[in-house]
């Protein structure tokens, strides 16, 4: 895409215009130089020397920043190019028959809940089937839409590239007509920053990255540009909830007024995406995304384990839970897929390098259970470690294993193991109730392995994410076989007449099946069953070496960001990888 730079018209203005310093930033150092000795002729000389210097340290900050953002502008290709689908027809591509089979029928699945969705909810942000009178099995059901995020529609938009990757062109069609003509963001409405961004910027720019069709990016640009006010705070960690109309931000009062951490670091991938494909940095300037990381990177403990709330006044840490499962998760998540999305280059590596600090804060949480030795990750308040595990942080078998490969040799196996027993104690969240569904998290008490605490299961999708991972870097068929018996276990007890909900308690069955909630999550069809499809597919369909995910399932072109004084048209990237991720142990193709 050609990016437009607006050529100054009159002289004498671009003077006065801020965008002629930006791209100079030696005059605006000047500028700044010339400002700074005029006020020395006013001012006390003492005092003045000191916070001069601290300022002029902060603005040669700002201009190697800007610097960089200049370089990368100038260096990234820009990826607007279409994803063929003809080349991305995967039935051309030698497959296993059983792997077809089982594709087929997630593909099914996503049709049902498609459809579903399409006749009973079009628009809305998720379908609901609510029971007409209280609650046996069986009994008939009111089916509606539900605007759990404001009415962004956001089924629509998580299954975007979801229908896209799975060859459904119709389907596709016929959303993308419906966010050309009635997708409508300027509503009243107090959104979450979080899932706004990896849904809403997510699909968008997924869908983009993947048709190449221009509706989306500005779709996704209308969006983040309403919840960039939420970065606007003392510390530069946002608010995580924002008014769409007038940019008004706060945070939600259960948590005393502290952000979120998961809230707060989970922005990263999409706005830097958003920043390379428009050409405009803004989005992933010091002021916002980025700064979170910088600021969060100042009180980073030896141990990389933030707790799980932080004061957006002060930037410091308040007295609360650390965890890799809610509120915590996706936070270590980005720091490793910013990496791998600049394509591990020098400019990125300190993300890796915050990553790699945290993942020794994981080994120091992993335990195991009696008597059958499951590894878990535990959580951790103050000093004591609490032997709890939720079915979210299942997520990390999947993240630890795409990081291993950045590791030394020995350290990388060692890592690849861990990934590897945890992904089997996910499956055991599943394998171990009466329905095979997982409950939402788990207690591990002496003697007992595992025991479900909270047990509903709503649709979620981490477990089956990892597995993904697992066989696509292993090339461990096991892994796909775990993915397979999780998914009949969905279309066993989830999925009814109209789409997929989820279950109250996976404990108890009920004529045979779990019994019914009445949601079908928009992650659902975003991501469990997305995963589950490229489970069954070739590898090359979505390759981990051109996309990174973002953590809705979303994924997103991998885009060399360049360092500074790395100058050169080629990417000079600087590959610290060992080995190559598709090596791993069994060379799976
Ligand atoms: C997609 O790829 C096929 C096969 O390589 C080619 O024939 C076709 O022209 C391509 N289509 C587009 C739109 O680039
Ligand atoms: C974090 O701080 C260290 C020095 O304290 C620095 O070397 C590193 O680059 C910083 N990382 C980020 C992401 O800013
Ligand atoms: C495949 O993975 C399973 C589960 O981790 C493991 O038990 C099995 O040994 C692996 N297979 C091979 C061939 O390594
Ligand atoms: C990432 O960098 C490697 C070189 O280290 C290069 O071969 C590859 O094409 C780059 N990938 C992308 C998507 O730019």
């Amino acid at each position: 895409m050609a990016r437009s730079r607006s050529s100054s018209s009159s002289t004498t203005w671009r003077y006065i215009n801020p965008a002629y310093y930006l791209k100079r930033p030696k005059r605006l150092a000047l500028l700044f130089i010339a400002f700074v000795s005029v006020s020395f002729v006013f001012w006390d000389r003492q005092t003045l020397v000191r916070e001069h210097e601290e300022e002029l340290w902060k603005l040669k900050e700002e201009v190697l920043q800007l610097q960089n953002q200049l370089e990368e502008l100038k260096h990234d290709d820009i990826p607007v190019h279409k994803t063929n689908l003809t080349t991305m027809n995967i039935d051309d591509l030698p497959i296993d028959p059983i792997e077809i089979q089982r594709r087929e029928k997630v593909k099914d699945a996503m049709i049902h809940a498609w459809t579903s969705y399409e006749k009973y909810a079009w628009g809305h942000d998720e379908l609901q089937s609510k029971p007409l009178k209280a609650v046996f099995f069986g009994q008939p059901q009111s089916k509606n839409g539900v605007d759990s995020f404001g009415g962004l529609g956001a089924t629509l938009i998580d299954s975007l590239d979801t229908l896209y990757i799975m060859g459904l062109h119709e389907q596709f069609q016929k959303a993308r007509e419906w966010v050309v003509t009635s997708l409508d963001f300027n509503k009243n409405y107090d959104a979450s920053v979080f899932e706004t961004t990896i849904r809403v910027v997510g699909g968008l720019l997924s869908a983009y990255d993947l048709s190449g069709d221009n509706v989306f990016l500005e779709k996704a640009k209308d969006i983040a540009d309403r919840l960039l006010p939420a970065w606007d705070t003392p510390s530069g960690i946002p608010y995580n909830i924002i008014n769409l109309v007038n940019g008004n931000a706060h945070n939600p009062g259960w948590t005393g007024g502290d952000s979120i951490l998961a809230d707060s670091g989970t922005e990263q991938l999409e706005f830097i995406a958003l920043s390379q494909r428009t050409g405009d940095p803004k989005y992933q300037q010091k002021v916002f995304v980025e700064n979170v990381i910088r600021e969060l990177n100042k009180t980073f403990p030896a141990d990389g384990l933030l707790p799980i709330y932080i004061n957006p006044h002060k930037g410091t840490t308040s007295y609360s839970t650390i965890t890799f499962g809610a509120m915590g998760d996706s936070f270590y998540e980005y720091l490793l897929k910013v990496w791998i999305q600049g394509n591990k280059t020098a400019a990125v590596k300190h993300y890796r390098e915050m990553w790699e600090t945290s993942m020794k804060g994981l080994l120091s949480l992993v335990r195991r259970t009696e008597p059958s030795s499951f590894a878990y990750i535990s959580e951790k308040i103050g000093s004591s470690l609490i032997d709890k595990m939720d079915e979210l942080a299942c997520f990390a078998p999947g993240m630890i294993a795409l990081g291993s490969s950045g590791y030394g040799p020995g350290e990388s196996s060692k890592f690849l193991s861990l990934a590897e027993e945890l992904a089997w104690t996910c499956y055991n969240f599943y394998q171990s109730t009466p329905t095979k569904l997982a409950g939402e998290n788990y207690f591990f008490h002496s003697g007992q392995d595992m025991t479900v605490g909270t047990s509903w299961n709503i649709l979620r999708p981490e477990t089956v994410e990892s597995l993904f991972y697992l066989w696509r870097l292993t090339g461990n068929k096991t892994y796909q076989d775990w993915g397979w018996n999780i998914f009949q276990a969905f279309e066993k007890n989830s999925r009814v007449e109209a789409g997929y909900v989820g279950l109250k308690d996976v404990s108890t069955l009920i004529v045979n099946t779990g019994v019914k909630d009445n949601m079908m999550q928009s992650f659902f069809l975003a991501e469990t069953l997305k995963y589950l499809y490229l489970l069954f597919s070739p590898p090359s369909l979505i390759s981990l070496d051109e996309w990174v995910f973002n953590t809705e399932a979303h994924p997103l072109r991998i885009v060399s960001r360049v360092a500074p004084g790395e100058g050169s048209k080629q990417h000079k990237a600087t590959n610290i990888r060992v080995r190559a991720r598709r090596e791993g142990r069994f060379g799976k193709a």
